[in-house]
C-alpha cells in the first residue's frame, strides 16, 4: 500500500504501544490522586480562542496552527495546546470558585518534524483555576514531578523562574529591549525581528540565548508581590523535597504566562526537544478570552517525548497466550473464564495447529503459555524456567501469587 501516515505523525502500535498504555494509566492514577477530575474537550475550537488566549505574538499562533474554514465558513483550529480550552470550559460551566481538571489527548502544531517534535503529539496536563495561591503552583509542579519520576525517566531536571506580572513586567521588558538593541549586532536575524514584538522570546532562542547571560534577569525586576509569590513557591517545593534549579532565561513559548514558569527537562535528550513538559501561572488568560478574572496555573507534558526518553520499551500486552489442543471453541470458553478473573488472554480463532499456536505465543513474547488439553484435564503452564500443571479453577490464584 502506498499511503503513509502524514508527515510528522506516527502510527503507535504494539509492541511499543503497551508502554504508552502503561504511561497513560499511570497518568490517570497520579492526576486522580491529586484530585484532578477528567476534562474531555473539543479537538477543534474557534481560531480566535487561541489567537486571544495563547497570544498573537507566540510562534504557536503565528506559524504553527492547523486552521481551516469549516462547511459553515467558520474559522476553526485543531487545538495546539489545552489551557485556553480548559479556561473556556470553566468559564462556560458557570462554576464559581476553585476548580481542577486533568486532560490527556492529541494536540496539533505545524512544526518542522523531527524525533520528539511532531505535528500530532500527545499531551497530558492539569489546570488549577480560580486560586492565586502559590501553594497551587507547588501542588501542580509536584504532581508533574512525581508523575515523571513514576515513569522511571532518568535524569530529569526541574527548572523554575518567575516572569512577573502586568505590574512589573513592563519595566523588565523595557530594560531587556534596551539591552537587546545595544547588542543587536550580535543577534541572529530571527532574534532581531523579535525585539519589538516579543523580546522575552529572544532569551529562549537556541542560537542567541546562551550568548545573553549578561542580559537583564526577570528576577531582578519583580515587584514585591511577585517576589513574595516566587519565594513561597520555592519554599513549598523545598518542604516537599522536590529538587529544582532556578533558571532566569526560562520564559516559555506561550504569551499567557505570569509569575511562575517551569519546565521539566530530560537531560538525556537533544537540547531541541529535551523539554518533556512545562507550565506556569496565567492569571490574565481568562480575561484575554473575554471572561471574568480567574487566576490559574497548570502544566502539560509531552508523552511522545517521555516515550522517546524512556527508549524502545517493548512490553507484552498479554499476560497469557492460550494454546488449545481441542480447537478454538474450547479456547474461547476457557479464555472467557480467565478474562473474567482479570487475566489478559489471547488465543487463535482460526483452528491452526498446536505448533503454529506456540509460534504465535513466542512471537508475542507473552510471559505465560497455558495449554488446554481437554475437559477435566489440568492445563499445562509454561513460563520462563518453570513448567507445571494446574486445574483451570486454580489458574487465577496461581497467577495472582506470582
Ligand atoms: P508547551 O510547552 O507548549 O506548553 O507544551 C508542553 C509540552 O508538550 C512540551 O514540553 C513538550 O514536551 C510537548 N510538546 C509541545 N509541542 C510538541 C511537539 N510538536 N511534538 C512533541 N511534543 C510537543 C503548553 O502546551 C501549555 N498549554 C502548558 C500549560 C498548561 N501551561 C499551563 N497549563
Amino acid at each position: 500500500m502506498s499511503f503513509q501516515p502524514p508527515k510528522g505523525t506516527d502510527d503507535i502500535i504494539a509492541p511499543q504501544s503497551q508502554a504508552w498504555r502503561k504511561t497513560l494509566r499511570l497518568w490517570d492514577d497520579w492526576s486522580e490522586r491529586y484530585g484532578y477530575p477528567l476534562v474531555n474537550l473539543p479537538i477543534f475550537e474557534a481560531t480566535e480562542l487561541f489567537e486571544r488566549g495563547v497570544g498573537e505574538t507566540s510562534e504557536v499562533v503565528t506559524k504553527q496552527m492547523y486552521t481551516f474554514a469549516d462547511q459553515g465558513g467558520r474559522s476553526v483550529t485543531l487545538r495546539p495546546e489545552g489551557t485556553a480550552s480548559v479556561v473556556r470550559a470553566y468559564l462556560n460551566s458557570g462554576h464559581q470558585g476553585v476548580w481542577k481538571g486533568a486532560y490527556s489527548g492529541p494536540f496539533f502544531r505545524y512544526e518542522r518534524p523531527q524525533a520528539g517534535r511532531r505535528r500530532q503529539f500527545w499531551q497530558v496536563g492539569v489546570e488549577y483555576l480560580a486560586t492565586p495561591s502559590p501553594l497551587a503552583d507547588v501542588e501542580v509542579i509536584e504532581l508533574g514531578y512525581r508523575f515523571i519520576t513514576a515513569t522511571e525517566l532518568p535524569d530529569v531536571a526541574l527548572l523554575i523562574n518567575s516572569i512577573g506580572d502586568q505590574v512589573c513586567r513592563p519595566r523588565y521588558v523595557a530594560a531587556l529591549k534596551e539591552y537587546l538593541r545595544e547588542h543587536e549586532s550580535r543577534l541572529s536575524a530571527e532574534s532581531m525581528s523579535l525585539i519589538e514584538r516579543n523580546p522575552l522570546r529572544v532569551l529562549d532562542s537556541k542560537v542567541d540565548g546562551p550568548e545573553l547571560i549578561e542580559a537583564p534577569r526577570t528576577l531582578d525586576y519583580l515587584c514585591e508581590e511577585c517576589a513574595q509569590h516566587f519565594t513561597s513557591v520555592k519554599e513549598g517545593l523545598e518542604s516537599l523535597g522536590v529538587p529544582y534549579k532556578e533558571d532566569s532565561s526560562l520564559v516559555r513559548g506561550l504569551d499567557y504566562y505570569t509569575r511562575t514558569a517551569f519546565e521539566y527537562v530530560a537531560t538525556g535528550l537533544d537540547a531541541a526537544q529535551n523539554a518533556v513538559g512545562g507550565g506556569g501561572r496565567y492569571d490574565g488568560l481568562a480575561e484575554a478570552i473575554g471572561g471574568r478574572p480567574t487566576p490559574g496555573v497548570g502544566f502539560a507534558l509531552g508523552i511522545d517525548r517521555i516515550m522517546l526518553a524512556l527508549g524502545e520499551l517493548q512490553l507484552p500486552h498479554l499476560d497469557v497466550y492460550l494454546v488449545s489442543e481441542t480447537g478454538p471453541l474450547d479456547a474461547l470458553r476457557v479464555a472467557s473464564n480467565l478474562r473474567d478473573e482479570g487475566i489478559s488472554v489471547d488465543f487463535d480463532v482460526d483452528g491452526r495447529s498446536v505448533k503454529a499456536q506456540f509460534r504465535t505465543a513466542r512471537r508475542l513474547e507473552v510471559p505465560v503459555i497455558l495449554v488446554w488439553k481437554g475437559e477435566g484435564q489440568p492445563l499445562d503452564v509454561q513460563t520462563e524456567g518453570e513448567r507445571a500443571t494446574l486445574p483451570l479453577r486454580e489458574v487465577s490464584t496461581w497467577f495472582n501469587s506470582r
